[in-house]
């Protein structure tokens, strides 16, 4: 038997686990040949792909990114991209493939299997926002980055008496703010689920400076202040039809400034939270959804990804994990209410 792997969508710390996983129990235990396609659905579209051995995938546990490459390609949005991916599939006499992604590539990879092909999904995205899964990997690492920076600025802020406003990756999904917050001691948390007021924001920040500490404030590059609207980079939207935000965290360090006199900065983490080595929740998480998806495989089992509940990895419909976004459930966002102020 002959497997595809690709990597799509917005890279995260953990997908070089899964490859070497997949490689390993693939080879190791069926005796499959593995082949790896090149950047995202473009690897199947154009047939970019190079045969993954043991060699290729012994030291990349460690490793951030992804051997593969990634891109934001939609197959469904290109002329002809379907049937390039079965001519490919033909051609290469490929069986099966393992698709390791977030909502838009797991979202073509279940249509994919309704058009014939069979594919399993395995989850990933720092945003922690696929159903279906209790975590996706690369969510831990990104929690772990941000709070890092967190910690360190607050020491700077606690020495200059100023109010730090810190932007974190989530679209539309608050958790990497939520968890990072949490876990970093921030005065105010914002999140996409939840529109904020920013009089409130400034109460807090208020009640903190009385009380001689620097607050954090802690905003998902997705939240919105009341009767406002997302804070845009520019109007570009990519191949499934997001536009590319930032911007919150400068805007809302002005208005705290202006409107309490104290200074304020911004610290916006961006790609630094999706960079360098997987913890080691991740790797593992990752190495057992690499495991698993090959026992989907071999057993046939199509139109799946596979998924944590709890701590046992399950197998779930493609269908029910791309269906909606998870999202910061409000008993959780009130659960750290508390800290603020
Ligand atoms: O989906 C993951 C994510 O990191 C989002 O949090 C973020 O909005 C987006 O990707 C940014 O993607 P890129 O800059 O790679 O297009």
């Amino acid at each position: 038997m002959r497997v595809g792997v690709l990597t799509g969508g917005g890279d995260c710390p953990g997908l070089n686990a899964v490859i070497r996983a997949v490689v390993r129990k693939g080879i190791e235990v069926h005796d499959w040949e593995i082949v790896g396609f090149k950047n995202g659905w473009q690897g199947p579209i154009s047939g970019d792909s190079r045969p993954l051995g043991l060699d290729d995938v012994e030291d990349i546990l460690t490793r951030g990114g992804t051997i593969l490459r990634s891109s934001r390609t939609n197959p469904y949005k290109i002329d002809g991209g379907v049937d390039a991916i079965k001519a490919t599939m033909a051609a290469q006499h490929i069986d099966a493939l393992v698709a390791i992604g977030g909502e838009d590539t797991l979202g073509v990879a279940k249509r994919l299997t309704d058009d014939g092909i069979g594919v399993v999904g395995v989850p990933k995205t720092i945003d922690n926002d696929l159903g279906a899964t209790d975590y996706t990997f690369g969510f831990d690492t990104a929690v772990s980055i941000a709070t890092e920076a967190i910690d360190r600025l607050h020491t700077t802020a606690e020495s200059h008496h100023r109010a730090l406003v810190v932007e974190v990756m989530g679209r539309h999904a608050g958790w990497i703010a939520l968890h990072s917050g949490l876990a970093g001691g921030a005065s105010v948390i914002l999140t996409p689920e939840r529109e904020f007021s920013v009089d409130q924001v400034v109460k807090w920040v208020e009640r903190r400076f009385e009380r001689e500490y620097a607050p954090i404030i802690v905003v998902a590059e997705g939240a919105l202040p009341a009767g406002g609207r997302e804070s845009l980079l520019n109007g570009e939207k990519d191949a499934f039809g997001h536009v590319r935000l930032g911007g919150i965290g400068t805007w809302l360090a002005e208005e705290i400034a202006e409107r309490t006199g104290k200074e304020s900065r911004a610290v916006v983490l961006g790609h630094v939270q999706r960079g360098g080595t997987p913890t080691a929740y991740d790797r593992v998480l990752a190495t057992r959804f690499g495991l698993h998806a090959v026992d989907a495989v071999a057993d046939g089992d199509f139109g799946v990804m596979v998924a944590l509940k709890g701590t046992d990895i399950v197998r779930v419909k493609l269908s029910e994990a791309t269906a909606e976004l998870k999202t910061v459930p409000t008993e959780r966002y009130e659960e750290a209410e508390v800290f603020f102020g």
